[in-house]
């Protein structure tokens, strides 16, 4: 009680004096290196625009929770498979109440008024409605009006102060040095589909289908059933389901699913389908063609005909609006209620925020889902960004759900990318040597370089594969990397790349990803890519 009143009575104190207000003796807290390509500044923000401030409080125990994940994970561990509740997760990683206390006093003393600062239900995000003017005060910077060759534009800085009393409890601010613009574009989406399309191509069925001897060429569940030894899928477990995310505007269709099962995969009935848990506006979108059917075409054809006859549950993401394909957040928002309620909501700049405007077609009008579904056991998404692309900060933050959900029995597979170590924007660090690296924001990463241990093969395209300049170097991969370095030489200096043999390498699996034959548009086309490695599920020969 002492305390409240404390803290009002600062409030009442501090307000009659917000003419002059205190300086913030920040220590700088986050710094972009320059502005990001294809955005420009274009004018100073305005002093009295609004602004909503969030600040992202850091959690507790977080330095435990590789060892808690270990707990759960490692095979020789005592506590193998005896994954932690939900509730469990949320208090021990809940912030301390003085993050809490510390921050919002702080606020009070810079002269924000009480009923402008809203802790999130879970304690871990403070909001702040704000103006322009106010927010540079307490965060010592300048904000800027920016536009991007498509002119689009967004407010941003590029760095900003926290005092170093309050720095320990926050993460981050946003929105701050973070430039993604709010939605996928136009162009963005376009993009995508080329993107897609590109890495299909025509196929001839051969006279046999089944056949293994044309394995080397073209890659069928039959092959990789031969390869990985995967077994049948035995009798079907009642509650068991393999997870599938796509995101909008990709979308599967049943007659080409239909048609490549009754070819390449006999042993799944026609018109089976997956159970579809349609997140936020999630649609079957009736567009043709490989840039919109065939990463979910793929997906889908190959995770079903290798786990049949288990359920496969497809989560699509994404109504008619909002297309930024590697926005997981409104997805773990839908099958993590923690993730929404305690863990604190989305980011403006990079998730959806519904509802969206009716007038578009497929918008979706609703409220976002949160807790809507189950999460099942093991959840592969073919999607993913650079390393560098958001903050790293967010891309800590996002990567500690995931590992929640880990302790909580849910394995997340992500495909690591096809172009290559430099990321799709094709570059590794920044030419003056600043640390923007690229890679794979999430936990754990898919790619392939061979075809089992039996054959090896050139492959078309360049694999994402490297080291992070983010994630420090897990244990369980400290013997691999060792032995990396102690062979090769990679070629480069740390002019390139994060050299230190400290940093975590991805991916951690390798499998089979090129000419996946895929039934689209009636026919049959093949792919070649890491989108084709995720959904595989591989078998680890070692385990019987
Ligand atoms: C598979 O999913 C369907 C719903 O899509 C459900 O009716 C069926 O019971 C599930 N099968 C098992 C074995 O859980
Ligand atoms: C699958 O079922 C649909 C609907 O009954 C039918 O039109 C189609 O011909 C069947 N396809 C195959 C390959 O049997
Ligand atoms: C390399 O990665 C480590 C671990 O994340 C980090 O501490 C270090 O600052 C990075 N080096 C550079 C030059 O960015
Ligand atoms: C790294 O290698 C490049 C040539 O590939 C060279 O120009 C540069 O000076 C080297 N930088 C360092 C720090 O050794």
């Amino acid at each position: 009680m002492r305390g409240i009143r404390w803290v009002l009575h600062t409030a009442l104190l501090c307000s009659s004096l917000s003419f002059s207000l205190p300086t913030n003796d920040g220590v700088v807290h986050e710094k972009r290196d320059g502005v990001p390509e294809h955005w420009t500044k274009i004018s100073e923000a305005s002093g009295d625009a609004p602004i909503d401030l969030r600040f992202a409080l850091r959690q507790n125990n977080l330095e435990h929770a590789e060892a808690y994940m270990r707990e759960v994970s490692h095979p020789e561990s005592e506590n193998f498979g005896r994954f932690w509740t939900p509730q469990k997760v949320i208090n021990t990683f809940a912030p301390s109440a003085e993050a809490v206390s510390d921050t919002v006093q702080w606020l009070l003393r810079m002269g924000v008024q009480p009923k402008r600062i809203v802790p999130s239900a879970g304690r871990n995000w403070i909001k702040v409605r704000s103006t322009i003017a106010e927010a540079e005060k307490l965060l010592d910077t300048v904000y800027g009006v920016y536009r991007d060759d498509e002119g689009t534009t967004l407010v941003a800085c590029e760095s900003y102060a926290i005092p170093a009393a309050i720095r320990q409890h926050i993460d981050f601010v946003s929105p701050t040095i973070q430039f993604d613009p709010r939605t996928g574009t136009a162009t963005e989406r376009t993009s995508k589909r080329e993107a897609i399309r590109s890495k299909f191509k025509a196929v001839d069925v051969g006279p046999d289908p089944l056949a293994l001897d044309t394995c080397g060429q073209l890659t069928t569940p039959a092959c990789l059933r031969a390869i990985y030894e995967i077994p049948d899928g035995g009798e079907a477990v009642p509650g068991n389901s393999y997870g599938i995310v796509e995101f909008a505007p990709q979308s599967y269709n049943q007659v080409d699913l239909n048609g490549f099962f009754s070819v390449y995969a006999p042993n799944v009935p026609n018109e089976t389908a997956p159970a579809v848990n349609g997140i936020d506006g999630g649609y079957l979108s009736d567009e043709t063609g490989s840039g919109t059917r065939g990463e979910s075409n793929l997906d889908l054809c190959y995770a079903m005909s290798l786990v049949y006859p288990q359920n496969v549950t497809l989560y699509q993401v994404g109504d008619g609006v909002f297309s930024n394909p590697a926005t997981n957040n409104n997805f773990l928002d839908a099958i993590d209620g923690s993730y929404c309620t305690f863990e604190g909501g989305d980011d403006p700049d990079w998730d959806a925020i519904y509802p969206h405007d009716a007038s578009v077609p497929n918008a979706y009008t609703g409220e976002p889902m949160c807790g809507t579904y189950s999460a099942t056991s093991v959840i592969s998404v073919s999607y993913g960004r650079n390393e560098g692309d958001r903050p790293a900060s967010y891309t800590a933050r996002e990567c500690i759900e995931y590992m929640k959900l880990g302790l909580m029995g849910v394995t997340l597979l992500f495909s690591s990318g096809d172009t290559g170590v430099a990321g799709n924007s094709g570059r590794c660090l920044l030419d003056n040597g600043a640390p923007t690296p690229v890679g794979a924001s999430v936990s754990r990463l898919v790619s392939m370089d061979h075809l089992g241990d039996r054959q090896v093969v050139a492959y078309e395209f360049p694999p994402g594969g490297g080291f992070s300049n983010l994630f420090p170097l897990p244990d369980y991969q400290a013997t691999a990397i060792a032995s990396y370095y102690a062979t090769h030489d990679p070629g480069y200096n740390a002019s390139r790349y994060n050299n230190s043999e400290a940093v975590r390498g991805f991916p951690d699996v390798a499998v089979a990803s090129q000419d996946f034959i895929t039934g689209i548009d009636g026919g049959f086309q093949a792919f070649t890519g890491t989108s084709a490695a995720a959904p595989t599920p591989e078998r680890d020969p070692s385990v019987s």
